[in-house]
């Protein structure tokens, strides 16, 4: 009895060692190979991640029993999902059947069989597999792997070289001729905050992993795993890179025995036709996860309502070493339950994007949740702590995260706008209540300050921004996007001596910073020194032909020092950048509607600007309709023209613009007597 029970303690040896079910007999040519062909040998082949090849005979009996266990415990091929045949794209794992195969196989010993069936070594693509790309981004310098040790996390910035805002229809990333790259996270970082990092640290690259600026293009979540075959956005759903951005590749490298040589590339692949549809990136999960030493189960959990119809395309689940199982999914607000995606056996070494193959539609009221439970005991075989510390929140690889990203499209574009702040709010908050714990710890560093101020500025609360940029500049001396976005936060205080003088510390110390152009431009406008303001305006626009509000701004400025062909042609030039800019549309019908100078008059175009300007706001500026009223006035249409403008003095007063109200009641007044308005 004993020695039965022994035996079968392995449960692997107890299911290699039950009775074979008296079988066709199963042969390496026409039963094996074809599994191994397709499933294995993508990585199993010289100089990939695989530790050994899976392509001829000998390679698979060397082996057989290795492989019988490895894909009984679905170890191999790594695809961490519980099974659910047909719901993802790129699903690696093998059916029941399959893995039957293999265990028949090593159970009968092995069997060549027939060379005849022996189908043809599968060929690999060497190029590019999408075609030829329209930019190759490669590390500017290798890297250098040491040759063991344990695995690295290291974070490189490829500049990224265009000259104007492109659309990304794919991208393709290559490992490049060293071994060693697990997997890959990428994202773009528009700030330099990720070429700081770099150049602080002597070789390529930085340590770690990618800062609170880097980011997945708005709504899309970009990765690379061995073997994964590129896939481009779906249709409509390029993504907007915008010039002078930075690629940032986040890699996880596992040395191989040897030094390897590090230079991933990535392929863009562009699209001139913008995105139909506009993806919105969901994080759910927590940022305040504090795991006792020893704990063996710990839980986290949350939830969001979708506040609109929406779709879900694709999950991406992500812990570190101490997660055990991810688990998500959808309550209907019919009460039935959709699972979402399970991971019983979660491994840091193989995450991975999962996208559905057929999109799954939630309508609004639907509540999408989410539990991980990690295990910070001794028996954790993945903890990195032997033995276990207390684990908390943190984007290093020995603290804890735990975030599941669902990528939603909504189901009308209209609701677009509603999805996306409703979704930004919540991670706001998170993120500001997650950073300011960071920086009870942390006090000294100036990038957290300046995460935490930004979050506080872009969730509309400036005051609380304020200190925060200021402990940054403090701390990191000095940095132009600090002190503009410091500018930011004061001008929204209307504390504007002060952020002038931050705007002109941007400008000295960044010459080519368009906007801290045009907002010190503006600064200077409202302090009513406007030979001052109109240098930076133009400054602007040579910086960035497409920032059309420099030339409106500059284009008011002229307004007021009662020069109209000048302003006109600025509202042109803006117009003819961005055909739909409210503020030049309706500054160009100001003085198509009211100039004096006759040439410059043409009241019927100004009807059709300023009602286009009047559209396109949703009837919320009130200069649309008061360009609109001068406009049907001019045409003696004044009837008309009163309307327009008591529905612009409504539409000021609702909005604070008493000033701007009490000037459009007098213009009224001139209506009813039949009056145009004429400057
Ligand atoms: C996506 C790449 C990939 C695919 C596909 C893949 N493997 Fe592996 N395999 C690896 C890597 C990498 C390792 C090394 C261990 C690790 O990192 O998990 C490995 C290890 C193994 C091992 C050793 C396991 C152990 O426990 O030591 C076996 C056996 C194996 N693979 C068999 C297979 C078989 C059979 C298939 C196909 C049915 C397959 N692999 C498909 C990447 C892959």
């Amino acid at each position: 009895m004993n020695i039965i029970w022994t035996a079968c303690v392995a449960l692997a040896a107890c299911l290699l060692a039950a009775p074979v079910r008296a079988a066709e007999p199963v042969t390496f040519t026409k039963d094996v190979a074809p599994i191994v062909y397709r499933h294995c040998t993508t990585c199993h082949r010289p100089g990939e991640i695989g530790p050994f090849a899976l392509q001829t005979y000998s390679d698979a009996r060397q082996r057989m029993t290795l492989i019988a266990d490895a894909t009984t415990r679905r170890v191999m091929p790594p695809w961490k999902p519980a099974p659910a045949p047909g719901v993802f794209l790129d699903d690696r794992s093998l059916s029941d059947a399959e893995i039957q195969t293999l265990q028949d196989w090593a159970a009968q010993g092995g069997p060549e069989g027939d060379a005849r069936d022996l189908p043809a070594l599968p060929s690999f693509a060497q190029g590019w597999q999408l075609g030829t790309p329209d930019v190759v981004v490669t590390m500017p310098e290798a890297y250098t792997l040491r040759p063991d040790g344990p695995d690295l996390f290291r974070t490189f910035v490829l500049p990224i070289p265009a000259s104007r805002t492109r659309y990304v229809r794919a991208i393709e990333f290559r490992p490049g001729q060293g071994r060693g790259v697990h997997h890959a996270n990428i994202g773009v970082d528009r700030t330099r905050s990720s070429r700081r990092l770099d150049a602080a640290d002597p070789e390529p690259g930085y340590v770690g992993g990618m800062v609170q600026d880097a980011a997945y293009p708005p709504g899309h979540l970009l990765g690379w795993t061995p073997g994964q075959q590129p896939r481009p956005s779906p249709d409509g759903m390029p993504w907007r890179l915008e010039q002078e951005s930075d690629l940032i590749v986040q890699l996880h490298l596992q040395p191989t025995g040897k030094p390897e040589p590090i230079q991933v590339s990535v392929g863009f692949f562009f699209t001139d036709t913008p995105p139909t549809r506009t993806p919105v990136g969901l994080r759910l999960g927590s940022e305040t996860i504090d795991i006792a030493a020893g704990q063996a189960a710990y839980d986290i959990r949350d939830s969001y309502v979708l506040p609109v119809d929406a779709e879900v395309l694709a999950v991406q689940p992500h812990a570190h070493n101490l997660g055990r199982e991810t688990y998500a999914e959808v309550l209907l607000p019919d009460g039935t339950v959709k699972p979402l995606i399970t991971i019983l056996d979660w491994d840091f070494g193989w995450q991975d994007v999962y996208r559905y193959v057929r999109p799954l539609a939630l309508p609004q009221g639907s509540t999408i949740r989410m539990r991980f439970t990690y295990d910070n005991s001794a028996a954790n075989p993945r903890n990195p702590f032997q033995p276990p510390q207390r684990i908390v929140w943190g984007q290093n690889t020995t603290d804890e995260m735990g975030d599941l990203w669902v990528q939603l499209v909504p189901a009308r574009t209209a609701d677009l706008a509603q999805l996306g702040n409703d979704i930004a709010s919540k991670t706001r908050l998170e993120d500001i209540a997650a950073y300011t714990r960071v920086l009870e710890t942390d006090p000294k560093n100036p990038l957290r300050h300046d995460a935490v101020a930004m979050l506080y500025l872009q969730d509309g609360r400036p005051q609380e921004a304020v200190p925060h940029f200021r402990a940054s500049l403090r701390l990191n001396n000095d940095s132009a996007p600090t002190h503009y976005n410091l500018g930011l936060a004061l001008s929204m205080l209307r504390q504007y001596p002060e952020a002038t003088r931050e705007y002109e510390a941007a400008v000295r110390m960044d010459p080519n910073h368009a906007e801290a152009h045009n907002n010190l431009g503006a600064m200077l406008h409202v302090a009513g020194r406007l030979d001052d303001a109109v240098p930076h305006y133009r400054r602007a626009f040579e910086l960035r032909p497409e920032n059309t509000e420099a030339h409106s701004n500059l284009g008011r400025l002229f307004l007021l020092q009662g020069k109209a062909a000048e302003a006109a042609t600025q509202f042109e030039q803006a117009l003819a950048v961005q055909p739909d800019a409210v503020s030049a549309l309706t500054g160009l019908a100001w003085i198509r509607a009211t100039s004096s100078d006759a040439p410059l008059r043409r009241p019927g175009q100004a009807v059709a600007l300023a009602e286009r300007a009047r559209q396109l706001s949703r009837g919320q500026d009130p200069q649309a309709f008061d360009a609109l009223a001068a406009a049907y006035a001019a045409l003696g249409e004044f009837e008309q023209a009163a309307r327009a403008g008591v529905a612009g003095i409504q539409v000021a007063l609702a909005s604070g613009q008493q000033l701007l109200a009490a000037e459009m009641r007098d213009r009224v007044l001139l209506y009813e007597q039949r009056k145009a308005f004429l400057r």
